[in-house]
């Protein structure tokens, strides 16, 4: 098949979508980009003429939006026309765990993927690559073939392709401008040269790779469980740091020095968050389980309990610490998000660590630099079966927009995510608006001068260190 790439579609203008194609528009200037989302919010957001209010907050996002909008990059709820325009088609949509039926609590969701699908069967024109940007279960092309085949109007011809994301939240504009690598499976030649010449704008030769669809769909879901299991993995031995004296800082070092393991992602800290690792692992898991494969399963399975049982351990080791009770004592959480330098709360261990507190009665006062107080809301109020509190102790949170407040007449602060900004602290200050004795509960050891706060007056907690 024959193919000429003018215009993009993306269907879908999430935390892939929207920079992906943001990156893809400032290096193919002469390509026409259109993001299509179904949610108007998110589009309107996208198209907002204040750059503050887009959807997403990504370091270095805004520039380029400020460069390629109303240029060759567009964001639209007419997912029809665009679809229709389009030469090449990316799908992004999400892909949660599915919440019932058949594989509930494990399986990936693929309806978004399958609507878009049908979708694009219906209104696609002549030649059109169709690209797996989402990630998908192993084999998810061929169901998405499957469709796209079903068309009996000749005039339509697609061919499939597997381009899996490998962005982080965060840093999503540098990795996207500088990856490691960028993966294509299928098996058109003409297709994937498309793709290769897209990507050869700015990405090195050899850092582009070709396989089959299925080895492509299969190593996104494996990337993420082994990046996952690292920090599962230190995550272990952060609970025995505790217990023998040893300091999990001095041992990610030592561990991560052996250029057979690496050094990065060995940060022990309050679990892994964000919308893909635990999704990603379970999806995996299921596939193990369909395919007979019940150890592997179970191995990968551990990763994801191990995450689960650290958030736990944090939220017993503050009750403990503050003398087995923390039913109307106030407490300071900073940081909201799963991690630094993104407004994303999507699996935030901060979540599940509030909630215990709450459940043990506590008072939360919760500042995080992007979290909206919305995010927050929408996080905290599944509190229990048909939202009714678990029980009549059960504590409430207050939203903080400065830390100053957070801290305030707090018995303690539990600082969840890695922001840089808890470093410069004056904890001086913070210390003198604390009801004494003052705890600071450190998951993410970014205190750097442990013997200054101490002389402060603080009790400090860190993880992986007392
Ligand atoms: P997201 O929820 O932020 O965005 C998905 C968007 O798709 C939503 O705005 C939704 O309204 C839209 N959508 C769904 N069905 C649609 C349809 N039929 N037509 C038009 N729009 C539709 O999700 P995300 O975080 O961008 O993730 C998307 C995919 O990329 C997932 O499979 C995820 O696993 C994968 N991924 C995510 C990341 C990440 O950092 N978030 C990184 C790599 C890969
Ligand atoms: C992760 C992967 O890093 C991306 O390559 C992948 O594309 C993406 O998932 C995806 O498929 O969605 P992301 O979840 O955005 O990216 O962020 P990470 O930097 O991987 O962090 C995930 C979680 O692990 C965060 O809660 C972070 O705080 C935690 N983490 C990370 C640690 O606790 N320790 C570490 O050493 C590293």
């Amino acid at each position: 098949m024959e193919f000429k790439i003018k215009k993009i579609c993306c269907i879908g203008a999430g935390y892939v979508g929207g920079p992906t194609m943001a990156v893809i528009a400032d290096k193919c200037k002469g390509i026409e980009v259109n993001v299509v989302d179904l949610n108007r919010e998110r589009i309107a957001a996208w198209n907002s003429e204040n750059l503050s209010e887009l959807p997403i907050f990504e370091p270095g996002l805004k520039n380029i939006i400020t460069r390629r909008r109303g240029e060759n990059l567009h964001f639209s709820c007419d997912v029809e026309m665009n679809i229709a325009l389009a030469d090449m088609i990316f799908i992004s949509v999400n892909t949660p765990i599915k919440k019932s039926g058949i594989g509930a609590g494990m399986a990936s969701d693929l309806k978004w993927v399958e609507s878009s699908t049908r979708q694009i069967l219906e209104h696609a024109q002549g030649n059109t690559i169709v690209v797996e940007k989402s990630t998908l279960p192993v084999k998810t092309a061929k169901t998405i073939k499957s469709i796209l085949e079903s068309n009996k109007n000749s005039n339509k011809n697609f061919s499939v392709l597997s381009n899996p994301e490998f962005l982080a939240e965060g840093t999503a504009i540098d990795d996207l401008i500088n990856p490691d690598r960028v993966l294509i499976g299928g098996e058109d030649r003409n297709a994937i040269d498309e793709l290769i010449k897209i990507y050869e704008n700015w990405v090195p030769k050899n850092k582009i790779i070709t396989t089959n669809l299925w080895s492509s769909e299969l190593s996104k879901l494996s990337a993420n469980a082994f990046l996952a299991q690292r920090i599962s993995s230190i995550n272990t031995i952060s609970a025995i740091c505790e217990t023998t004296g040893s300091n999990i800082n001095d041992v990610s070092k030592a561990i991560g020095m052996d250029s057979r393991i690496g050094s990065e992602f060995l940060k022990a800290g309050p679990g892994f968050g964000g919308s893909c690792f635990k999704k990603d692992i379970l999806n995996l898991v299921y596939l193990c389980q369909y395919y007979g494969l019940g150890e592997v399963a179970n191995f990968w399975k551990s990763v994801v309990d191990i995450n689960s049982w650290q958030k736990d351990r944090i939220s017993k080791i503050i009750v403990k610490n503050l003398f087995g009770t923390i039913a109307g004592k106030k407490l300071g959480i900073f940081g909201f998000s799963f991690k630094a330098n993104t407004n994303d709360t999507r699996e935030s261990p901060a979540i599940e660590i509030c909630k215990s507190l709450l459940d043990e009665g506590a008072i939360l006062q919760i500042y995080d630099p992007k979290v909206s107080f919305d995010s927050i809301k929408k996080d905290l109020s599944t509190i229990g079966e048909d939202s009714i509190p678990k029980n009549d102790n059960y504590g409430h949170w207050i939203f903080s927009r400065k830390s100053l407040e957070a801290a305030k007449d707090t018995d303690a602060i539990i600082i969840l995510t890695d922001w840089d900004e808890f470093k410069t602290y004056n904890w001086e200050e913070i210390y003198e608006l604390m009801r004494i004795p003052a705890w600071i509960f450190d998951t993410r050891n970014v205190i750097e001068s442990p013997k200054h706060i101490r002389s402060l007056g603080f009790n400090l907690w860190q993880l992986g260190i007392n």
